[in-house]
């Protein structure tokens, strides 16, 4: 085992895309687990949009990174010693361990995983947070009835390409938003939605129109921006708008709100944030799901792993804000 722990640290609050100078890259002798702690070897990290909001100062649904302070990442990881009853060295674990190669935990937070029941970037993805997201974000808050029409954008992402199975699951029809034909081809013909809009090509309020003829019953909104506007202009009565995210906007100093917003009001629609941490009492409940209809094949997981070290980290990152990745980013940092 190493003594020194290489980590990625927020060194700067970016202005707009963050940038190389916004990290630090520091290393630091491995941390000793105390009475009632272990020690977790990172594997795996999850990268996620989110973490450019972390960068921000100010309120949010969760604290801000300090500057100087390792970047929050929830990760996989294996026990290489240990001095708490609850977790033995070898096993596997997913919690919010950091960009870093070890993370010493009093496992808060932290669940155990079963590599052997499915791969462990699997675990940051559907079975992980992005498909709770979308399992919650869908049937909480979407709540989809059999014979409605759903919308996703980010569809070919991690939350966007669960959401749109999840659906097709309920008996809905689907419609996916995404950037390119190869992953409009993809959500179409490996995850089975109904029908794909290119956002990069095409009109997506002209697209919509053909594709979801009486209106969008569930906009589960991925990116904001101007797809948002253009799918309020789309909205069927009573239409519920789930508020996932707005990766569109997360690099922006002057963030674009909804100019149709008044389509919530003609169509009596609602419009409704949603952050995944409220439903973490239920997780269980989803992930017993999820496990199952993969089991069953009818939730495909799909993971976009890419191989190196915690430096490569800020370069992963800027992958999901050009559209690199399908499925779920992920970091493997150590086999
Ligand atoms: N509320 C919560 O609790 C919660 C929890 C997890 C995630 N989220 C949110 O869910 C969303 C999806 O997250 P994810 O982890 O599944 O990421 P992801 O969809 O796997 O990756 C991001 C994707 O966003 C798309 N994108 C990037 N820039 C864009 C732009 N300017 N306009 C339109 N699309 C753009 C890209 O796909 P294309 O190539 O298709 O453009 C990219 O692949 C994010 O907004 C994230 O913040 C929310």
């Amino acid at each position: 085992m190493s003594t020194t722990n290489r980590q990625v640290r927020l060194a700067a609050r970016p202005v707009g895309e963050p940038r190389p100078t916004d990290w630090q890259h520091v290393e630091e002798p491995v941390g000793e687990p105390g009475d009632g702690e272990f020690l977790v070897r990172v594997l795996c990290l999850s990268i996620d949009p989110a973490m450019r909001g972390w960068m921000n100062a100010g309120r949010s649904y969760i604290r801000p990174v300090e500057i100087g302070e390792v970047m929050r990442a929830g990760a996989v990881g294996r026990v290489v010693a240990s001095h708490h009853p609850g977790f033995a060295v070898g096993d596997h674990v997913s919690g919010s361990f950091g960009v870093q190669e070890y993370c010493v935990s009093n496992g808060l937070g932290v669940t155990k995983v079963d590599p052997g029941a499915a791969p462990l970037p699997t675990y940051l993805g559907t079975l992980g947070m992005s498909g709770l997201t979308a399992y919650f974000g869908l049937i909480d808050i979407g709540r989809p009835e059999p014979g409605q029409t759903v919308v996703v954008s980010g569809a070919a992402g991690a939350v966007g390409s669960v959401v749109g199975q999840i659906a097709k699951i309920l008996g809905c029809r689907v419609v996916g938003i995404a950037g390119g034909a190869d992953k409009c081809r993809m959500i179409v013909e490996e995850f089975g939605f109904d029908a794909a809009i290119d956002y990069q090509s095409e009109d997506v309020r002209k697209a919509l129109r053909e594709h979801a003829p009486n209106g969008v019953d569930v906009y589960f909104d991925n990116v904001g921006g101007e797809i948002l506007d253009a799918v309020l202009l789309c909205l069927a009565r009573g239409a519920r708008i789930v508020v996932c995210g707005a990766i569109s906007q997360y690099n922006s100093t002057k963030p674009q709100g909804p100019a149709n917003y008044l389509s919530l009001l003609v169509n009596r629609a609602t419009m409704t944030g949603m952050v995944v941490f409220d439903y973490a009492d239920r997780y269980g409940e989803g992930i017993a799901k999820m496990a199952a209809w993969r089991a069953e094949g009818r939730l495909k997981s799909l993971e976009d792993v890419v191989s190196g070290s915690v430096d490569d980290f800020p370069d992963t990152l800027m992958r999901l804000f050009r559209g690199e990745n399908r499925g779920k980013l992920v970091l493997k940092i150590a086999d």
